[in-house]
């Protein structure tokens, strides 16, 4: 399966995505450390912000009240922004399209 990831500076890179991973790790372990996830993934930082395409939104599960949260904060938050670390991937997610987004 791959992700296809946008990053802050609009280069599109197609990343080989294994199920079981989050889309925050599939990202980081792809190199691209502008996804700074400094929580490492325990919901608690908010800089793994994505912005997912719009036509794949309803191909996620709904997010919980505790990602809804800390994504309100953002500035920069979207209509279409998660937070990439409580995106589990797995195969039925195939060529899901995101963006790297400021965390501010
Ligand atoms: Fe910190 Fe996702 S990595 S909330």
């Amino acid at each position: 399966s791959k992700l296809i990831v946008t990053t802050l500076e609009g280069e599109i890179r197609e990343l080989l995505a294994a199920s079981g991973l989050s889309v925050m790790e599939i990202i980081r372990d792809a190199g691209i450390d502008e996804l700074r996830a400094l929580c490492g993934g325990c919901l608690s930082c908010a800089t793994c912000h994505v912005i997912v395409d719009p036509a794949d939104l309803d191909r996620l599960a709904p997010m919980s009240d505790e990602e809804a949260e800390l994504l309100a904060d953002l500035s920069t938050r979207t209509p279409t922004s998660r937070l990439s670390c409580q995106i589990p991937f797995d195969e039925t997610l195939d060529s899901l399209r995101v963006a790297v987004a400021d965390a501010a």
